[in-house]
């Protein structure tokens, strides 16, 4: 793992430096993962960035959009992207935000020659394939085991089912619906924004000043305790289930809007819950 900058990306600097500080360790890096939409506040690591020094490096360069990256469907937020063009690989997860029953992760690679070199094995229990084979791809050859679950036809249907602008609208509308929850969070005065909200993730907490007693600063073992705090009572009310996480060391809590029969009216019920709870939370300081 590589520290990453104040937005929490992977930044060039940092990769060139820990490859250097690899071979100056006698070690070989042959593989980079960046990623577009991070698990914890959905920051986007300098694709471009890393893309140039892997290509420089000769190393394999994955992009895991897991979560975000079915938001690329939009064109809006291609340009967020840019630079996976250059990327040898790139997953997302069409369970995570698509629509799609779990598990459905989708794998794109740029040369899949690599993979069926080191990957595909001949029997005698295989008939060889007669003809042209190109048309066909037996992705038996692209994994370590035989047997595959037939994934690609609930894809098949959400895509028949919703089409284009259907999966538009959807991931449009959760955009739509954690933009309005920032805006009341910060209309109520008590809350900040603890990471930009561009995808279906909130990221915030209570405020420092509305923590502090009095004119003192307030430190942040008080502040990460009211957080979780807030978090706990929260999840106690029962309406609701929410994560916290830790960014450097600050207690954030965050919203993920993108259950596929989620509405307003569920993220109506997130403001009211974490006001009510909020108000508890400062009652008991
Ligand atoms: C950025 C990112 N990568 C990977 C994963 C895990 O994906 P998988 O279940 O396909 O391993 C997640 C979340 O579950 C994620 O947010």
């Amino acid at each position: 793992m590589i520290a990453t900058d104040d937005g929490l990306r992977l930044t060039k600097q940092a990769l060139q430096a820990a490859i250097a500080a690899d071979k100056a360790a006698g070690l070989i890096p042959f593989f980079v993962c960046g990623t577009f939409g991070t698990t914890n506040t959905a920051a986007i690591d300098d694709l471009p960035g890393i893309a140039e020094v892997a290509e420089s490096e000769q190393i394999w360069n994955h992009v895991d959009a897991a979560y975000a990256g079915a938001a690329l469907v939009c064109p809006e937020f291609r340009s967020l992207a840019a630079g996976i063009e250059r990327a040898d690989s790139f997953n997302f997860n069409a369970h995570k935000w698509m629509l799609t029953n779990f598990d459905c992760s989708a794998l794109w690679v740029a040369n899949s020659t690599h993979l069926v070199n080191a990957l595909s094995i001949h029997r005698e229990y295989f008939p060889p394939a007669e003809g042209d084979t190109s048309f066909v791809k037996n992705y038996r050859d692209w994994q370590l085991p035989l047997g595959r679950r037939f994934r690609a036809l609930k894809l098949w249907f959400v895509m028949r089912m919703y089409g284009a602008s259907g999966i538009r609208a959807h991931i449009r509308e959760h955009v739509r619906q954690a933009k309005w929850l920032e805006e009341q969070l910060l209309a109520d005065g008590r809350f900040e924004i603890l990471a930009p909200t561009v995808f279906g993730l909130v990221v915030f907490r209570l405020k420092p000043s509305v923590i502090a007693k009095g004119d003192k600063d307030v430190d942040l073992e008080d502040l990460n305790k009211a957080n979780n705090d807030l978090v706990k009572y929260c999840n106690v009310d029962g309406r609701l289930f929410l994560l916290s996480t830790l960014l450097k060391g600050v207690v954030a809590v965050r919203v993920a809007i993108g259950s596929s029969f989620g509405t307003q009216k569920n993220v109506d019920l997130v403001l009211d819950v974490l006001k009510e709870s909020a108000s508890k939370v400062i009652a008991e300081l």
